[in-house]
C-alpha cells in the first residue's frame, strides 16, 4: 500500500493509473469493520482502491469533540494493509485548506434542516466543504459511504448528482449486541457500551411495529425505554429518506433515526424501512 501525505503527489500518481477504475473511502481514522466493509465494496467494484485519514477539524462543532476524536494511525495502516487497499492518503490541515481552514456554503437543499443538522449547526457544511475537495483530489469514478450516516449519505448524493461520480452506500455493521460499528465506541465505558444495545432495540421494535402502531405512539414508547436508560435520547425522527424531513405518517422510503449521548459520547443509528435506490 502507497501512503501518500501531499495532494500532489497523489494526483501524479492518480495521472499513471489513467483509465482504471477508482474507488474512493474517505475517513477519520480509527478504523473497524464498517470502514473495512466500505474498502471490501471498493475492491469488488474497481481496479484501485483508495482510502483516505483526515479528521476534518470544519465538521466538529466543539474544539472538546475534536480533541476527543479517536487518532490511531498505526493501527490503520495495518488493518488497511492487511485488507488490500491499494492507495492511503493522509493530507495535513494545509494539502486541504492552505491558510483558510473554513467551511464552504453549499446548498444543501434543507436535507440539513433536522436531526443531525439542527443538533450540529454547519457540522454538515463541513462535510460537504471537505468531501468536494477530496473529490476533487482524488477524483474517484465510486466513492463509498456507511448506511450509519444516513443524513451524510443523502447530503453527499445530493452534492454529487451533477458530477459522474456514483455513489454507492454499504450497510451498517454491528456488534453482537446490535450496536452500529463507530468510531466513537471507543470512548463508552463498558457498562455504557452494554446500555447503548437501546438504540438497536429501540429502531427494531419501531420497524416491527410499524404496522401496529402509529409513529406517534412508537415515538413516546421509545422516550419511555430511555428514560430508564443512561443514555438521554436526543431525537427518534421517523423520516423521508430523499428528504431528511421528520414524518408522522408512514410513507415509502421511510427511515428511523436515533441519536443518543452517554458521558459526551454521541451515537447516531438508523433503520432504513423501505428505500428504493436511485443513485
Ligand atoms: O463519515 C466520515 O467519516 C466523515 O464525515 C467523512 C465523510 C470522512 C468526511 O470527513
Amino acid at each position: 500500500m502507497k501512503i501518500i501525505k501531499k495532494k500532489s503527489k497523489l494526483k501524479e500518481l492518480l495521472y499513471s493509473l489513467s483509465k482504471q477504475k477508482i474507488g474512493f473511502v474517505p475517513t477519520m481514522g480509527s478504523l473497524h469493520a464498517g470502514h473495512i466493509s466500505l474498502i471490501k465494496a471498493s475492491k469488488c467494484r474497481c481496479d484501485i482502491t483508495i482510502c483516505s485519514i483526515y479528521v476534518n477539524p470544519t465538521q466538529f462543532n466543539s474544539q472538546k469533540d475534536l480533541r476527543n476524536y479517536p487518532i490511531e494511525i498505526k493501527k490503520d495502516v495495518k488493518l488497511l494493509k492487511k485488507n488490500h487497499c491499494d492507495i492511503l492518503f493522509v493530507p495535513n490541515d494545509f494539502e486541504l485548506y492552505e491558510n483558510n481552514l473554513k467551511r464552504s456554503e453549499f446548498d444543501l437543499n434543507n436535507l440539513d434542516k433536522f436531526m443531525e443538522g439542527e443538533h450540529r449547526p454547519g457540522h454538515f457544511q463541513g462535510v460537504a466543504t471537505v468531501v468536494t475537495k477530496l473529490f476533487k483530489i482524488v477524483n474517484p469514478d465510486i466513492a463509498f459511504f456507511g448506511e450509519k450516516d444516513l443524513q451524510q449519505l443523502t447530503i453527499i448524493k445530493h452534492i454529487s448528482k451533477e458530477s459522474e461520480l456514483k455513489i454507492v452506500s454499504v450497510p451498517t455493521e454491528r456488534e453482537k449486541n446490535g450496536l452500529a460499528l463507530s468510531s466513537r465506541n471507543k470512548l463508552l465505558t463498558k457498562d455504557s457500551f452494554n446500555s447503548a444495545k437501546i438504540i438497536f432495540k429501540s429502531l427494531c421494535y419501531c420497524r416491527d411495529y410499524i404496522n401496529t402502531y402509529d409513529i406517534v405512539t412508537l415515538k413516546n414508547h421509545v422516550i419511555k425505554l430511555f428514560e430508564k436508560s443512561v443514555f438521554n435520547l436526543e431525537y427518534i425522527e421517523f423520516v423521508n429518506v430523499k428528504t431528511m424531513h421528520p414524518t408522522e405518517k408512514t410513507c415509502d422510503n421511510l427511515a428511523i433515526c436515533i441519536a443518543a449521548n452517554t458521558e459526551n459520547v454521541r451515537l447516531i443509528d438508523n433503520i432504513i424501512i423501505n428505500a428504493k435506490e436511485t443513485n
